[in-house]
């Protein structure tokens, strides 16, 4: 596995990958590496010849206030990880080198639909920093295919939409929900869950379950379910930030007669800000 951290060099070997005909897979991460990333390695390698993997905790996505400072970085363990799932190479550039004329852009990527709902809501900005980040990682890598996970359901509706709208040829694979065995989803800050807090968080998955459970036996009054879901969150010992039932298509608020439709939920349990959601086809 190589590890690059130049723009120049990743593009010098992108190029000759394609010109061998070399279908190219990436990964775009902020380190950390859990289960949950390594499934999106697993998808790459399945429909891809080469994988790049990024590794770069970007600061513009990240509100004042919030946790860019401390989020943890683990880049030799993530090394290892990436090198036992043959990744061809890792791509982990400075900040410096990624916004050379610093991180506060002249020129952004918004996807002001997506961008102003749910997460956005509460954190103002971030999925502008996304999108731009991943946008440019894009004009770098220029990838054939880009796995990104459904954990962060918006984060992908916003990448297609990205994608589909810049006329991008990049083909978005959504990988599912890596979770463990509590159904917790995995995510780089359940490190900040103390041993109990953790098995108070199993109560998100539990909720939104249960809620999925409702809605396929016939309920069909979505803030009776929403408030029951909440309550189940705040009685598992956490601070909802919001619980809602969209439509999985475009993240619309569901309308009755909708059948595919997501529960999304983000909530606070000590230092940890968890987002988790879960698809609903009704009959
Ligand atoms: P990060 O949180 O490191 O996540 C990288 C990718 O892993 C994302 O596509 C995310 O959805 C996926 N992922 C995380 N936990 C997962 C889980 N439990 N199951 C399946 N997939 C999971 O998301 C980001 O980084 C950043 O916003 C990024 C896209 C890299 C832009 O900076």
């Amino acid at each position: 596995m190589e590890e690059i951290t130049q723009t120049d060099a990743l593009r010098k070997q992108v190029l000759a990958w394609r010109k061998a005909g070399l279908r190219v897979g990436f990964v775009p991460t902020m380190g950390n590496l859990h289960g949950g990333h390594l499934t999106l390695v697993d998808e790459a390698r399945r429909q891809a010849d080469r994988i790049v993997v990024s590794i770069f905790v970007n600061p513009t996505q990240f509100s004042v206030g919030e946790d860019f400072v401390d989020y943890p970085r683990t880049y030799e363990a993530d090394c290892a990880l990436l090198e036992s799932k043959s990744v061809d190479v890792v791509f982990a550039p400075s900040v410096e080198t990624l916004y050379p004329s610093g991180p506060s852009l002249q020129t952004r990527v918004d996807v002001p639909r997506l961008n102003n709902i749910l997460c956005g809501v509460s954190r103002p900005g971030h999925f502008t920093g996304v999108a731009t980040v991943v946008a440019k990682l894009f004009n770098v890598v220029q990838p054939d295919l880009a796995v990104f996970g459904l954990k962060d359901y918006q984060q992908l509706m916003v990448i297609r939409q990205m994608v589909t709208d810049l006329a991008w040829p990049i083909e978005i694979v959504g990988a599912p929900v890596a979770r463990e065995p509590s159904g917790l989803a995995m995510s780089s800050r359940n490190a900040y869950l103390s041993a109990e807090q953790t098995e108070q968080a199993a109560v998100i998955y539990q909720t939104l379950t249960m809620l999925a459970d409702r809605m396929t036996q016939g309920e069909a009054n979505l803030n009776a379910l929403v408030q029951a879901g909440l309550s189940q969150l705040i009685a598992g010992g956490l601070k909802p930030d919001y619980l809602e039932i969209r439509r999985a298509a475009d993240l619309e608020k569901a309308q009755p007669g909708d059948q595919s439709l997501v529960i999304l939920v983000a909530a606070h349990l000590g230092r940890a800000r968890l987002i988790d959601n879960l698809p609903v086809m009704l009959p």
